[in-house]
């Protein structure tokens, strides 16, 4: 698919289960979802019933959780195998998950960790990343994660880290521009060098959420609408970056699909105002 088409995806939402019946009975103005990879991995069942029903109406997309891309661990074949029938099946636009670790010695901690950003870090990670991609017979997208602690063998930032590892492995970006924001108020740095620091031809999807405050830190919740520093950083990502297929990502507190679709077209509004001022 040429880089035109991909932009033409348009805008997005997450698709959860609480909202199924009515995608499926009205057809919302949604022009793709994004679907939690792991929750359609089993045969059968409600969830693939309706995936399939929704996928016959709509473009989709995969993002996964469970990649463990950074880890020192081998990868999980069976996982791979799962992620590959699974697009075999709904055929997505395509597949992406995390810059992270997820466990180490078999135990999943069920948290998007971040790595320490080295020049060995990369190599690894990138090695991991075009084996990934040689199974899936496809490049994937990784996300920036939010984080709330860092380690002090880092020795680059993570827009740097994230680009080289991208560039190393040619593989694409999902820039979440909530988890900039989060990450760039936990650990002090400029939100709008992280997007100087990431090349335009890279990022392939963005994520919009919400977040909360506990205490001095911001998390990484998507349990609220998205709030105005995001909208803020969002126009200056569309600056940048262009009419990049743009999706809201709601995990907890689900409300009616209506109060996303409003989300969305402020979304619209704000990407439309951006590139006109880009222009
Ligand atoms: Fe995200």
């Amino acid at each position: 698919m040429n880089k035109k088409a991909q932009d033409s995806l348009g805008f997005g939402l997450g698709l959860r289960p609480p909202h199924y019946q009515h995608i499926v009975e009205r057809r919302p103005a949604v022009d793709w979802f994004e679907v939690l990879s792991e929750n359609y991995m089993v045969p059968g069942g409600k969830p693939l019933y309706y995936l399939d029903r929704i996928r016959a109406d709509y473009p989709v997309v995969m993002h996964g959780v469970s990649l463990s891309i950074g880890s020192t661990e081998p990868l999980d074949q069976r996982y791979l195998a799962d992620l590959k029938r699974l697009a075999a099946r709904i055929e997505p636009r395509w597949i992406s998950d995390h810059l992270c670790w997820t466990g180490v010695g078999g135990l999943n901690l069920h948290d998007l960790l971040p790595l320490p950003y080295t020049e060995e870090g990369i190599v690894h990670v990138a090695d991991r990343v075009a084996r990934v991609q040689d199974y899936l017979g496809q490049r994937i997208l990784l996300e920036n994660v939010s984080s709330y602690v860092s380690w002090q063998a880092s020795t680059l930032s993570e827009w740097d880290f994230l680009t080289a590892v991208a560039e190393r492995a040619d593989c694409l970006v999902l820039l979440d521009v909530n988890n900039i924001y989060v990450s760039s108020r936990n650990h002090g740095f400029d939100p709008q060098a992280f997007l100087a620091g990431i090349p335009v031809e890279r990022v392939r999807q963005i994520h919009l959420a919400g977040h909360s405050r506990n205490g001095e830190l911001l998390i990484d919740t998507h349990d609220q609408p998205v709030p105005d520093p995001v909208w803020e950083l969002y126009a200056a990502a569309v600056r940048r970056f262009g009419a990049v297929p743009t999706m809201i990502e709601r995990d907890a507190d689900i409300p009616p699909l209506d109060d996303l679709l409003a989300e969305l077209d402020a979304a619209r509004r704000f990407s439309a105002l951006a590139l006109e001022a880009a222009a």
